[in-house]
């Protein structure tokens, strides 16, 4: 058979006054994907020329849908006046024999319904064929019903059911093929007669002749016209992606807590826990652990790395058996190299742990490069920005930085350096040397026991001596012993 000249027109002018959101939800995501875009892609995949009929924020859905479908062309709906309103705008696009007519809301859509749509209808040769689907009463609730009497099939829309609404329980999809002649011949005969005072793109089933009909499930096409809808999709599809990857060899504990975009990808073997996103087209590696409620979003891991639970890692990429927190903060196109550790409560920004490196507890490394096997102590920070500039900081291989050492930077310590606990570090360390940079300690001797009998007087309040108050402090006292600074709590 002759394959026939078939073009797709998508109605994605609507106001999504339903959603109650303020925004069109055609922008919405399900699992990380803009609804919208799950229609362009499915008939991209068909290589269907697409038009997409847009009217309410025509200009973001314009801006996301090209940058996916350059080829694609717009039609202008200015005013909202229903769904067969919304045709009649792209009527200046038309150019193919059949035009494949579907809503622009219904993203669990699969192939195989739109490829049999089209052998029917090429098949049959009818003026219209359509997707209905059975479903019992309330899921039918809002969806347009198809009725036949005497051979004759037409959809009346919910509002406009005179019966009962259960009576129905075949429902029309949103999905057509109207051959290019007969919708020319008859779409300019709709009238807004109608509940809703709108042209219905529905009214035109009753004025063919020759209409074909085919079944799908109601999990594939169901509409969203609300965000309660949006939630059941989602469900839906998420559940899908989960069990393509279970299908693959990865593990999911509590899979239904676990969140997978669409356009993610996960190795064998891999181990994925409750309450985990993987999300915005993060690669994960074979044989990954990722521990409860942690975050990625837009990484790349290399296999068998560890995340620990808790953790987050945005736009950054992890090198094959690195570990990673609990309650890390990854960020900024950090680098973690092979074997690298990175504990809790430790901050990466635009940073490169090299490999078999360490930072395993309480740190701040921004704009930093730090090579092999160094490792960062407890409470390091990277002094990166003065106020108005970023500043570099390098730890070259095998460096050791004492906990709570302050790098000030820019600045560069050199490869197997240590930096003493505690030190302000504002000049470069060389190579193989230690930098101190903190006060001296003294000890006096014997000295707790007159600062405990000073206490008990009361010398470190504050005394009224009648015409001004005098400060004797805890500080103040000490100043006499030449003590210059001295702190503690208890
Ligand atoms: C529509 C059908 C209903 C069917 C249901 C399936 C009509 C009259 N009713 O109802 O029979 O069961 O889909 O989900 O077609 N749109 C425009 N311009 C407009 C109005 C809508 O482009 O003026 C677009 C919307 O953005 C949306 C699509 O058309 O993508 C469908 O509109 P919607 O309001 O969701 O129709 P339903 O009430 O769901
Ligand atoms: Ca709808």
């Amino acid at each position: 058979m002759k394959s026939p000249s078939i073009q797709a027109i998508v109605l994605a002018a609507g106001k999504s006054t339903r959603f109650n959101t303020g925004r069109t939800k055609l922008l919405e995501r399900l699992c990380g994907q803009e609804m919208i875009l799950y229609t362009t892609k499915l008939l991209e995949s068909l290589n269907l020329p697409t038009t997409l009929v847009l009217g309410y924020e025509a200009d973001a859905i314009k801006k996301i849908v090209t940058a996916h479908h350059p080829a694609l062309t717009i039609a202008h709906q200015e005013e909202q006046k229903g769904t067969g309103h919304a045709l009649m705008c792209s009527q200046t696009l038309w150019h193919a024999d059949h035009l494949l007519v579907m809503n622009g809301d219904m993203p669990l859509v699969t192939e195989s319904i739109i490829e049999e749509l089209i052998t029917k209808h090429t098949e049959s040769n009818a003026d219209v064929s359509f997707v209905v689907s059975h479903c019992d009463h309330p899921v039918a609730a809002g969806y347009g019903r198809v009725i036949e009497t005497n051979g004759k099939i037409k959809i009346i829309e919910e509002k406009d059911l005179k019966t009962a609404a259960t009576e129905s329980c075949c429902i029309n999809a949103g999905i057509y093929i109207f051959k290019k002649s007969f919708a020319q011949d008859f779409l300019s005969t709709l009238q807004t007669e109608n509940a809703s005072n709108e042209y219905y793109l529905t009214d035109l089933i009753e004025k063919a002749n020759n209409v074909i009909t085919i079944q799908a499930p109601f999990d594939t096409i169901r509409g969203i016209n609300t965000l309660k809808e949006l939630w059941s999709a989602e469900q839906i599809k998420r559940a899908e992606l989960i069990s393509m990857w279970m299908e693959r060899g990865v593990r999911f504990f509590a899979a239904q807590a676990a969140h997978v975009d669409v356009n993610v990808s996960i190795g064998k073997g891999t181990v994925i826990s409750y309450g985990a996103h993987i999300i915005n087209g993060t690669v994960l590696g074979a044989n990954c652990v990722i521990e409860p409620f942690a975050v990625i979003d837009n990484c790349t891991l290399s296999e068998s790395v560890i995340v620990y639970s808790h953790s987050v890692l945005r736009d950054s990429t992890i090198e094959s058996n690195a570990q990673i927190g609990p309650f890390a903060h990854i960020r900024g196109k950090s680098i973690i190299k092979q074997t690298a550790v990175v504990g809790n409560f430790v901050e990466l920004k635009a940073t490169s742990l090299g490999v078999a490196s360490k930072a395993k507890h309480l740190a701040y490394l921004g704009d930093a490069r730090i090579g092999e096997h160094a490792n960062i102590g407890a409470g390091t920070i990277t002094c990166n920005h003065n106020g108005i500039s970023k500043n570099q900081t390098t730890i070259e291989d095998f460096a050791y930085i004492g906990s709570n050492s302050t790098l000030i930077a820019p600045v560069t310590i050199g490869k197997n350096a240590y930096t003493a606990a505690g030190s302000v570090i504002t000049k470069q360390v060389p190579a193989d040397s230690l930098a101190i940079a903190r006060a001296y300690q003294i000890n006096k001797e014997g000295y707790a026991a007159k600062l405990r009998k000073k206490f008990a007087q009361g010398e470190d309040k504050p005394k009224d001596t009648g015409n001004e108050t005098e400060q004797v402090s805890f500080v103040g006292a000490l100043k006499t012993h030449n003590d210059s600074a001295l702190s503690g709590n208890t």
